[in-house]
């Protein structure tokens, strides 16, 4: 990297760990969790923009997974603080973490084999009136917000091309569909800030296409998304900012052009066949030709991942 000062438009100052951003969502500061003696999560002060697509990326074991998790209350720190649109959130609980707008999915998709595909849905809805004692009793009050409510999972299904399987069991669903519904119950509760862990793992060809087009339509409905993923044509194609951790720490972030072109972190991070697309950077890459090459370029072949949520889901 040349010695000039990098900008962008995203950023206050000079790109680099931990820079400021213009507009941010998220903003931590000095965020542990160790395990034992392994520190699996060391991040000193990390930014997240608004309204932008931004790609966590990093080995498998860099901590990506239980910074998501304390994020959103699904773990405990050891120390840190952190807010979401200028509000602390450090200690509050995962519900309602995702009340207040931060939604995430997991790396093992949570959906709940036993119910329909359309409970699930129904189960990603927040305030409904129901839950409250005193509101379940007049039933006149929540009978119309409940067809509100299958009215927007149905319409979410549809989009998510899930709606003609919405009485199937969820078990029955593949991997990718898998994947899918646990984005379209995400967004049952109108989330500002969206956050897939792995989302194409154990994704069948075939929906890649339509998972890239949904995750940027989340940025074009007004989200803001950060994403695990290893599949660095995923990552090249939909972002617009890339962060990357090792060994629980932020060591480099950026625009994809200038990150996955660091030698210090293609050597480091990305892997020896990282190179093979290099040339096609332009976003304009076509997807079909993501499962040789996704296996060709990814840190670490996915299939283990895949396999793991079958056996989850399974359970
Ligand atoms: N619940 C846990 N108990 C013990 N160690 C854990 C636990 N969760 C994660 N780890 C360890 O913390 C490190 C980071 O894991 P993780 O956040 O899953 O990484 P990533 O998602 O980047 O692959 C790994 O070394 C992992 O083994
Ligand atoms: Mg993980």
């Amino acid at each position: 990297m040349s010695e000039t000062m990098q900008t962008h438009p995203l950023v206050i100052g000079e790109v680099g760990p931990g820079c400021k951003k213009v507009d941010p969502i998220v903003v931590a500061d000095n965020v542990t969790r160790t395990f034992g003696g392994l520190k699996a999560v060391d991040v000193v002060h990390v930014e997240i923009p608004r309204n932008a697509i931004t790609a966590l990326i990093g080995p498998n074991g860099a901590g990506k997974t239980t910074f998501f998790n304390l994020l959103t209350g699904f773990d405990k720190p050891n120390t840190g603080t952190w807010s979401f649109e200028g509000h602390s959130l450090a200690r509050v609980p995962a519900f309602r973490v995702a009340r207040k707008g931060m939604v995430r999915t997991f790396q093992l998709t949570k959906s709940l084999g036993r119910l329909s595909v359309l409970q699930n849905m129904l189960l990603g809805a927040t305030k409904q009136p129901g839950e409250n004692i005193f509101t379940a009793l007049i039933k006149p009050l929540w009978r119309g917000r409940e067809q509100d409510i299958t009215a927007k999972a149905e319409d979410l299904l549809d989009r998510f091309k899930l709606l003609e399987k919405s009485s199937d069991y969820a078990a029955s669903l593949s991997g990718g569909q898998r994947k899918l519904l646990e984005m379209a119950r995400a967004l049952m509760s109108d989330p500002v800030l969206i956050m897939l862990d792995e989302p194409m793992a154990g994704v069948n060809p075939a929906l890649t296409q339509s998972l890239l087009g949904h995750v940027k339509q989340l940025k074009a409905d007004g989200m803001s998304v950060l994403f695990v993923e290893h599949d660095m044509h995923m990552v090249r194609h939909i972002s617009d900012w890339v962060i990357v951790m090792a060994e629980g720490r932020v060591v480099a972030e950026g625009p994809p052009d200038q990150v996955m072109n660091d030698p210090a972190v293609i050597d480091a991070y990305l892997g020896a066949h990282h190179d093979t697309d290099l040339g096609e950077m332009t976003g304009t890459i076509p997807v079909a030709a993501a499962p040789e090459t996704a296996t060709a370029t990814a840190t670490v072949p996915t299939e283990t991942t895949a396999a793991e949520t079958e056996r989850e889901v399974e359970k």
